[in-house]
């Protein structure tokens, strides 16, 4: 990790203990378990001794990181279904849903008029998906008083639009804000909801966009344990020190933010 990605993302996880005191024999249902961020965190859970049920569209990675493994596609109502009535019947309930799965794109609308299946699919992926599974999974939580919801979700929704962004950043803020307008109802019952804003983390996910390959940012494994800090501090919301100051800036940033196309 360079100076500068530690200045703007300083590492969290020195100390293996609060993880392993907070999530020991917690069931632990992690979407995106197979690449990136969610095989680093379902590597760190399993090893603080927590039961984490792997689900994605890629079974054979899910087979290698654990034994509990839920093929799910986000994107098709039936399989959400199918995977939410699995967890229920094999496990009895979740003590922690990490909503970590995830798809971005990148293009710009002029390239995406003949593309409204970029729309739907982010959607599908980083919102209807993940609410479909929530709802699901929600009487149990509720049953029991009990229970931990963590969204995965990027710095660019606390900040103004951004060009090429649209089909990713929107999908990513509709969830943030159906989790937001949830919390008042279920902190009634027991159940806390986490936010975590996380910036740039080189994975499969921002490969594609080669002008970040030289930026700052966290490795998979870094990201990993920002997530941990919020699975064991339970915060409403974390985010990198910068995003505050810059969320607020954000009315003087947006109007010159428009001229310029990235
Ligand atoms: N990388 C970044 O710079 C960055 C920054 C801020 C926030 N985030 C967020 O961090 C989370 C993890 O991203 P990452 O960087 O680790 O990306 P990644 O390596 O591409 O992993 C994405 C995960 O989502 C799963 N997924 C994709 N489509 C799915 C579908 N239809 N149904 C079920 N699962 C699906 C993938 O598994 P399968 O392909 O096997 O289904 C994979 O496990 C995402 O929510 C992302 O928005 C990433």
């Amino acid at each position: 990790m360079s100076w500068f990605s530690r200045l703007l993302a300083p590492p969290l996880c020195s100390d293996p203990v609060p993880l392993r005191q907070s999530m020991q024999g917690k069931v632990v249902l992690l979407t995106g378990a197979s690449f990136g961020i969610g095989a680093a965190l379902a590597v760190r859970l399993q090893a603080a001794g927590a039961r984490v049920l792997l689900a994605a569209r890629s079974e054979m990675e899910l087979k290698q990181l654990g034994e509990h493994v839920y093929p799910l596609d986000l994107r098709d109502p039936a399989s959400v279904d199918e995977v939410a009535a699995a967890v229920l019947r094999d496990h009895g309930g979740v003590d922690v849903v990490i909503h970590n799965a995830g798809k971005s794109i990148r293009r710009s609308l002029l390239r995406a008029l003949d593309r409204p299946h970029d729309f739907e699919r982010c959607m599908g992926v980083n919102y209807l998906g993940p609410v479909r599974l929530q709802l699901a999974l929600l009487p149990s939580m509720i049953a029991r008083g009990s229970g931990h919801i963590v969204n995965v979700s990027s710095v660019g929704v606390r900040l103004p639009p951004v060009a090429q962004w649209a089909a990713y950043l929107a999908s990513k803020s509709a969830f943030d804000h159906w989790l937001g307008a949830a919390v008042p109802e279920l902190r009634r019952h027991g159940i806390r909801c986490t936010s975590v804003y996380l910036g740039l983390v080189h994975t499969r996910m921002s490969a594609p966009t080669k002008e970040y390959a030289s930026l700052p940012g966290l490795s998979a494994d870094e990201a990993a344990c920002v997530l941990c800090r919020a699975l064991i501090r339970r915060p409403r919301s974390l985010a990198p020190w910068w995003l505050e100051p810059l969320h607020w800036l954000g009315p003087i940033l947006e109007r010159p933010l428009e001229w310029f196309p990235f």
